[in-house]
């Protein structure tokens, strides 16, 4: 790391940058941001440690315990600041049709006014961070790089774990590579001679996070925490990338990858979207339970993918990031036995409770522990007991408490997942989180039909956003809060990728809907979920290997009860039926979700969107 330069001064840019642009826009963007200094992140080992000792000493990171927990941190947030904030984060394209109907919007240069006050003086009293990363392998032909300026020296140390982040991005970049600049502050200046008061600076009433499709720039203020602020992630590998996706010919999607070896060493790879906090980190880490001797779940990335359609015909996919954000609360040896390994070590928590011996612990952990701790502190730093808990409803870790860890933390880490080139996409899979209506799992007929369900997927709200929780809303394809452009041009996008794999000659991959979440009347899951997953990824690898019959239904080919491995695990034919069935006047009014969906999408759906839904419409209703 080099020496902090005072404003005035000039940047300070190190010997080894040598892209006059970017040294430009850095110091553009000191004489607006005023810092008190300037750093240029060169991710070594030795700056992450001081950056964390310097996070310590403000009272951000307590460090836990080195025995339990080596060389781990835990912080916690404001209370403001807990999520990504959908109702404030825009698309400000130069036409409003090209944001859509499902983003926020304002013109460009309304937004750029808006800012252009709130970033004035915005790092005054810090330290402005220059953060570069790839998102991506380095140097891949898939991989993408951003740099981002920030003022927060926990987003620093969290972009060291979550991507290639550090000095070898300068040699990629060159002298005039291209990079999404990404600007990143908590929107809490000091004044001269003022300190902070709280150890999680940031702004609880100011917040905007911004996109600049077009120009392809990424403009953040007043939060800290995760999407909102670690802006290789949702804002540049989703939101931006998705805009580049569209224009180059590609995918950017919310979806783990996950490779799946049979006992036999043949391997497949699947990519899965579900919305947030809705099962992709787990699906990724999956451990075969009994009955699947010999089988293997290998992780590549565990909640985005860059797919890109290549001359062979297959769709390759790569995992832009280096480490999983992932959500705490329910996670345990039992549900998740290979995310418990990666957080033994090097791990910064954010949110969850602090032991009495230095440890952490979250919601979940009981199952594995055989009972509730006696005493912790809260993410809120609040005295908690079992007693309290019981009396107030109170949670010691936040519902959208979150690790930070590095993917090679991993024991089930594919020995792909740094693969510049990818793996060749076998199938996907859509599902959402829905109590009922959905039925465990069904196969599209055509990639039409499966785009319809991928298009039209409901799911109900959870904690990785601020705001209302447990309410259905549609989440085509897990991108509703991360779609860079219109909905509908999105959906014709993955249309459109049928014919030109079709003209490359390729088999398409198949596409499958699921459902981990049906819930029975006293509000209880159904289906066991998490390992016992793997039932349903064999019946899907069965029917990709032709193994599987399956039975016609509204929307596609199931399982029959007897198609499902069931060795291992008591699950009756009746059990099976109650997360199958399907309930034809809850599709009723399903469809007329999808209607209204539809309405909403108007401007430039797809045609054959609205035909395969009146199909699905006309065989609901021939339905007994
Ligand atoms: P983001 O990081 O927000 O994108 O979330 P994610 O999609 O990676 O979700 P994750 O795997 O972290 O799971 C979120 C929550 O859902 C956790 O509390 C899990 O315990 C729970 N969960 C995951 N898989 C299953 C499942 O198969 N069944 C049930 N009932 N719960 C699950
Ligand atoms: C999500 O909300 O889908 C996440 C967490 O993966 S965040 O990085 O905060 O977007
Ligand atoms: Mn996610």
């Amino acid at each position: 790391m080099n020496s902090p330069v005072l404003q005035g001064l000039g940047t300070g840019a190190p010997a080894y940058v040598k892209h006059a642009r970017l040294i430009a826009w850095v110091a553009d963007m000191v004489a607006l941001c005023k810092p008190a200094a300037v750093v240029w992140c060169d991710g070594s080992q030795e700056e992450y440690d001081r950056l964390c000792r310097q996070l310590v000493d403000a009272g951000t990171f307590r460090k836990l315990d080195e025995a339990k927990r080596p060389g781990s941190f835990l912080a916690w947030s404001d209370p403001s600041d807990v999520a990504r904030v959908e109702d404030r984060t825009y698309i400000c394209s130069e036409k409003k049709e090209d944001a859509g109907p499902t983003n926020n919007w304002m013109a460009p240069a309304d937004m750029r006014a808006t800012l252009q006050p709130l970033f004035d003086g915005c790092m005054a009293g810090r330290t402005m961070y220059v953060v570069p990363f790839s998102m991506g392998p380095l140097g891949s032909h898939i991989a993408h790089i951003g740099v981002e300026l920030t003022d927060s020296a926990y987003v620093v140390v969290n972009q060291k774990l979550m991507t290639r982040m550090g000095k070898a991005v300068y040699d990629v970049l060159g002298d005039d590579g291209d990079f999404v600049p990404c600007m990143h502050t908590v929107g809490a200046p000091l004044a001269a001679g003022q300190k902070d008061t709280t150890s999680w600076p940031c702004n609880p009433k100011v917040k905007y996070i911004v996109h600049y499709p077009e120009t392809r720039e990424i403009w953040s203020y007043g939060s800290g925490y995760g999407g909102n602020a670690l802006l290789g992630k949702k804002c540049l590998a989703l939101r931006i990338a998705s805009t580049m996706g569209r224009d180059q010919g590609w995918l950017a999607e919310h979806m783990l990858i996950l490779g799946v070896t049979n006992p036999a060493g043949k391997k497949y790879h699947v990519a899965a979207a579900f919305p947030s906090a809705c099962g992709k980190t787990n699906f990724s880490m999956l451990v075969p339970p009994a009955g699947f001797e010999g089988w293997k779940v290998t992780t590549i990335g565990d909640d985005i993918a860059w797919i890109k359609p290549h001359a062979d015909g297959k769709m390759y996919a790569i995992n832009p990031e280096a480490g999983y954000f992932g959500v705490a609360p329910g996670t345990n040896t039992l549900t998740n036995p290979n995310c418990m390994a990666s957080l033994d070590k090097n791990v910064i928590f954010t949110n969850v409770a602090l032991t009495d011996d230095g440890d952490v612990w979250w919601e979940g952990m009981e199952k594995d522990q055989g009972k509730l701790p006696e005493h912790l502190i809260d993410w809120q730093g609040k005295d908690w007991t079992p007693e309290i808990a019981k009396a107030t409803g109170a949670k010691a870790a936040h519902p959208n408490a979150r690790f930070t860890v590095a993917a090679t933390n991993n024991p089930a880490l594919d020995a792909q997942w740094d693969d510049p080139n990818g793996v060749a996409i076998d199938a996907f899979i859509f599902g959402g989180r829905r109590s009922t209506t959905v039925p465990l799992v069904t196969e599209a007929r055509s990639w039409m039909e499966g785009v319809y369900m991928a298009a039209t997927m409901g799911s109900e709200t959870t904690a990785a956003a601020f705001g209302a929780q447990g309410v259905v809303r549609r989440d085509p394809f897990a991108m509703l809060p991360f779609c860079g452009y219109n909905m509908s041009d999105y959906f014709q996008h993955w249309l459109d990728m049928e014919h030109k794999l079709e003209e490359m000659g390729h088999t398409l991959p198949k596409i499958f809907c699921v459902n981990w979440f049906r819930k029975d009347e006293a509000g209880k899951f159904v289906w066991p979920g998490y390992g016992e997953n793997m039932r349903v990824l064999k019946w899907m690898i069965d029917r990709i290997e032709g193994q599987a019959t399956g039975e016609e239904t509204l929307f596609g080919v199931a399982p029959a009860y007897g198609e499902l491995n069931w060795t291992g695990l008591a699950f009756s034919a009746e059990q099976f039926k109650t997360v199958t069935t399907i309930d034809k006047a809850a599709w009723i009014e399903e469809l007329k979700l999808h209607t209204a969906h539809f309405e909403q999408l108007a401007y430039h759906l797809p045609q054959e969107l609205v035909e395969t839904k009146s199909a699905l419409e006309q065989r609901l209703a021939e339905l007994a």
